[in-house]
């Protein structure tokens, strides 16, 4: 999505362009119809690019797939297309740089009304409803399993499962945003038992440590233990069968492990509170696996009943999903217990009863796919009517340049310790730059701008792709950074506060002064914002407003450069060319939002 061609088609198109799509519809339909042939030309399907010259136009109409249907050289379609567009819009033949249409070799080339477009930029009147907005959909995200604290994995499903919910609410989905927490099963039994035999009482609190941090540390402790009791590769080891025995004591409600696991998970999930609300990431509504997996249990043994799954002779409940090409699946061991997918059908039914959603986003890394195909399967198998309205938002590794993170060994890249790192990487920038002073709060600035870096360099890469994440790059004021977007912001507002008060804002605003190549790009950049949100919804990748941030921003430099404000030649330029500024204000602080990068006053 970063490729630059398609971020000048997903950006730069303005509502306007949709009229002269239609328009031009009626002329290709009116074409066909002249030469015999049937069939109506749809607006939606008419191909239409940005020239590579905005001296050419706004928009293009290439002829080239028309030629064989009317059986003419497209540069001379093009001849006929130009003065039938000119009627359907109601102008004359006028002069090239006049508002209007023109035949250009093969392609029909448009030029926008710009100071018509300004005044209705201006005026604020497009309050059109987004396309989403009879839609109630959920979105879950990060949810974590509870013996270990987050790492930078969960960074990017944060991120990505937070931007996507305030996207999709921005083109007017009402959206609830959920985590379902795995609080249930062996992984949290190993961490149980390497504090009940090593744990000597000790407390988070009375060992200073980040609660989720100290259940982590345990559960390190206990791959220790499996490791040194393990005589033999491939055996199950001692402390392997003992975490076994753990979790059938908390299956059959033993009070004190129930405890236990009571205890470890309020610390494990309280220490992972903290690193949500530190990076803006909030929930409407948390499921515990503990909830739901009894649930699953139940759908799971009446759909044995209903005859579409099977008891296999060991006693464990499978089905068979060869006609949808995936394997057979258990869905209930041989001694009843319940594994994963179990909880995944209670949960959910639970939450469709809870919330009746139209559709239903799981943001999971890509590693799942398989399991949420067949998950989908039994869904639609049980006959839910809804089940056809779930996806997989997908997502790719991410690790450091330096290697993987591999989570066994410990040596996983820790979400706290990265922030911290990110942030005590700004805050020297910040010293070095002697802006201390200036920004009043060092430290909370350094902060910010640490998620923002975060957070845009995880987003501008679509969704599926791996990668790598550079902390020295992101945080670059140079670039396609966060950091840099921000910085973007600072000055406006810096500017902003400058002319309060001025000769420049005492001038008039007048629309057709803004009438200059460079203050017609960003014009258009900026009325093409609701597009690109509602592309970046409908595709559910934030990176497609990551590059049109990055457009932005280039586009408002280029209009700094060549376009003096504060010191333009008369009042009322410069109080128009104010206001355009504020626009792009406007816009950049709504699409930072949407793609979770914290707006700084200064910086
Ligand atoms: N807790 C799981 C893990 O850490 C991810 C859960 C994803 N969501 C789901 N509904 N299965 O792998």
């Amino acid at each position: 999505m970063n490729d630059d061609s398609l971020s000048r088609q997903m950006t730069k198109l303005p509502p306007e362009a949709e009229i002269w799509k239609r328009r031009m519809a009626c002329v290709l339909a009116k074409m066909m119809k002249d030469a015999g042939i049937d069939g109506t030309v749809d607006a939606a399907p008419v191909a239409a690019e940005i020239p590579p010259d905005p001296a050419m136009g706004d928009l293009g109409f290439p002829m080239f797939g028309y030629a064989k249907l009317l059986r003419k050289g497209p540069p001379q379609i093009a001849q006929a297309a130009a003065v039938l567009l000119r009627a359907e819009s109601g102008e004359d033949a006028g002069d090239a740089r006049a508002p209007g249409c023109a035949a250009f070799g093969p392609y029909v080339n448009v030029r926008f009304d710009r100071a018509a477009a300004v005044r209705s930029l201006f005026a604020g009147t497009d309050t059109a409803a987004g396309p989403l907005s009879n839609q109630k959909i959920m979105v879950e995200f990060s949810s974590p399993n509870t013996n270990k604290p987050l790492h930078l994995g969960h960074l990017r499903n944060d991120v990505l499962g937070e931007s996507v919910s305030r996207i999709l609410a921005a083109a007017g989905a009402e959206v609830r945003k959920v985590c379902i927490i795995n609080d249930r099963g062996i992984h949290i039994c190993k961490s149980m038992l390497a504090y009940l035999e090593h744990g000597g009482g000790k407390t988070p609190e009375s060992e200073h440590v980040k609660s989720d941090h100290f259940v982590g540390d345990f559960y390190v402790l206990f791959n220790s233990m499996a490791k040194a009791e393990k005589k033999r590769e491939g055996e199950t080891g001692e402390a392997e069968k003992r975490a076994r025995e753990l979790l059938l004591k908390w299956e059959s409600g033993d009070p004190a492990t129930v405890a236990l696991w009571k205890k470890m998970n309020g610390w494990a999930v309280d220490g992972m509170k903290e690193t949500w609300e530190r990076t803006g990431v909030s929930f409407d509504q948390f499921y515990y696996e503990s909830q739901t997996y009894l649930l699953g249990r139940e759908e799971v043994l009446g759909g044995l009943e209903r005859g579409l799954f099977r008891k296999e002779e060991d006693g464990a409940v499978t089905v068979d999903l060869g006609d949808e090409k995936l394997d057979t699946k258990v869905l209930l061991r041989s001694d009843g217990t319940s594994i994963y997918i179990t909880q995944d059908i209670g949960t959910a039914i639970f939450r469709h009863r809870d919330w009746p959603f139209d559709r239903l986003v799981y943001v999971v890394g890509s590693e799942q796919q398989y399991h949420f195909k067949v998950l989908f399967a039994i869904l639609r198998r049980l006959g839910l009517d809804w089940a056809s309205n779930l996806y997989h938002l997908s997502y790719g590794m991410v690790n450091l340049p330096e290697g993987k993170m591999k989570s066994r060994e410990g040596t996983v890249v820790d979400a706290d310790d990265l922030l911290d790192s990110l942030r005590d990487m700004a805050l020297l920038e910040i010293r070095e730059k002697e802006r201390e002073e200036a920004v009043g709060d060092p430290a909370g600035t350094a902060e910010k701008i640490a998620l923002g870096a975060l957070h845009y360099y995880l987003l501008q890469a679509s969704p599926l792709k791996d990668m790598l994440f550079n902390p020295r790059e992101s945080l670059s004021f140079n670039g396609n950074t966060g950091p840099y977007l921000q910085y973007m912001g600072a000055r406006i507002s810096s500017m902003l506060k400058k002319a309060a008060g001025s000769a420049a804002e005492k001038g008039n605003v007048k629309s057709e002064l803004l009438a200059g190549d460079a203050e017609w790009d960003l014009v258009k950049t900026i009325t093409g914002y609701k597009g690109a949100v509602n592309a970046a919804a409908a595709a559910m990748d934030p990176s497609v407003l990551a590059a049109y941030l990055y457009e932005l921003s280039r586009s408002f430099s280029r209009f700094y450069h060549d376009c003096p404000i504060l010191n333009a030649p008369d009042a009322d330029l410069a109080a128009s060319r104010l206001a355009l500024s504020r626009e792009v204000l406007r816009v950049l602080k709504d699409a930072l939002y949407l793609v979770c990068i914290p707006f700084l006053d200064v910086m």
